[in-house]
């Protein structure tokens, strides 16, 4: 396990499709070995904001991990064990309601699992079983509400929402989507699971900031989502995306009462996991 830095960032951002570097400074990158191998990229470590802050870009420096195959174990246990407690987490997804168009952040408070397959815990040797009822820090969310609604561009926000996480890569059919807003699901994505729950696991805050990049098959009319329409979005919000995230990331700094949440508070000894 790597030893937290002298410098050691307890806030970490996991860049989504298109967000590859973050830092107002020259970032320094720390390469991280984990039982579970190598994170997605080395950790980069800089300022944002007069923040520190560990940078990784969830799919890869060269978008070489598609949702299914990221190294999330790796990536989420490269993070905690640099000394983070605070995950914000951007992401794509697609809309699952009309009212809620591209461009839109959305700080969901749900999420749903449809993924299958995926490594999803860091507890293979030990029963343990964490509380997962709320998968996203009530705290962070609130920054990260907060640093949306300020941002300049002015971005529709939505409070709350569930997200469905599917395994990909394909979009979803038509007719799942329309099952998953029949629901009353509000976002469907790719990447939201395992790592809001390897955070828990970890006791690390996390939060995710969805991205509205398109209205999902079952919602919109037409030839249904297309990859080019997604990274054309994204790309068009990602100023947006970074000037809400340095915000964010400011507001939690600063705030005294971040801490008091109980995502560190699980049953387990983690530190003891995390030595052997
Ligand atoms: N990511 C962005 N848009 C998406 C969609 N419509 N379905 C799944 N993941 C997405």
């Amino acid at each position: 396990m790597s030893a937290p830095l002298d410098d050691a960032p307890t806030i970490g951002v996991i860049g989504g499709t298109g967000f590859y570097s973050f830092f107002d400074d020259e970032a320094r990158d720390v390469v991280v070995d984990t039982p579970f191998g190598a994170p997605s990229a080395p950790i980069s470590v800089g300022t944002v904001n007069g923040v520190r802050v560990a940078f990784v870009p969830r799919h890869g420096r060269s978008h070489e991990y598609p949702p299914h195959r990221v190294p999330y174990r790796a990536t989420m246990w490269a993070l905690r064990s640099l000394g983070v407690r605070r995950v914000l987490a951007p992401c794509a997804v697609g809309s699952l309601t009309p009212d809620i168009g591209p461009g839109a952040v959305v700080i969901p408070d749900q999420l749903v699992d449809r993924t299958s397959g995926r490594e999803h815990t860091v507890f293979d040797t030990s029963a343990v079983h964490v509380s997962f009822a709320d998968p996203y820090c009530p705290t962070l969310r609130g920054h990260a509400s907060q640093a949306a609604r300020s941002a300049p561009a002015q971005p529709p926000v939505v409070d709350g929402g569930t997200m469905v996480v599917v395994e990909g890569p394909r979009f979803s059919t038509r007719a799942e989507s329309r099952w998953f807003a029949a629901q009353g699901w509000t976002l469907v994505n790719m990447t939201g699971h395992p790592e809001a729950v390897l955070a828990r696991e970890l006791q690390m805050c996390y939060a995710a900031v969805a991205l509205v990049t398109d209205l999902d098959a079952g919602v919109a009319e037409g030839e249904g989502v297309s990859e080019t329409e997604v990274y054309a979005v994204f790309e068009r919000s990602l100023q947006m995306l970074k000037g809400l995230l340095s915000h964010a990331v400011a507001l939690v700094d600063t705030d005294p009462a971040a801490a008091e949440c109980d995502c560190a508070a699980g049953g387990h000894d983690l530190d003891a996991l995390m030595a052997r």
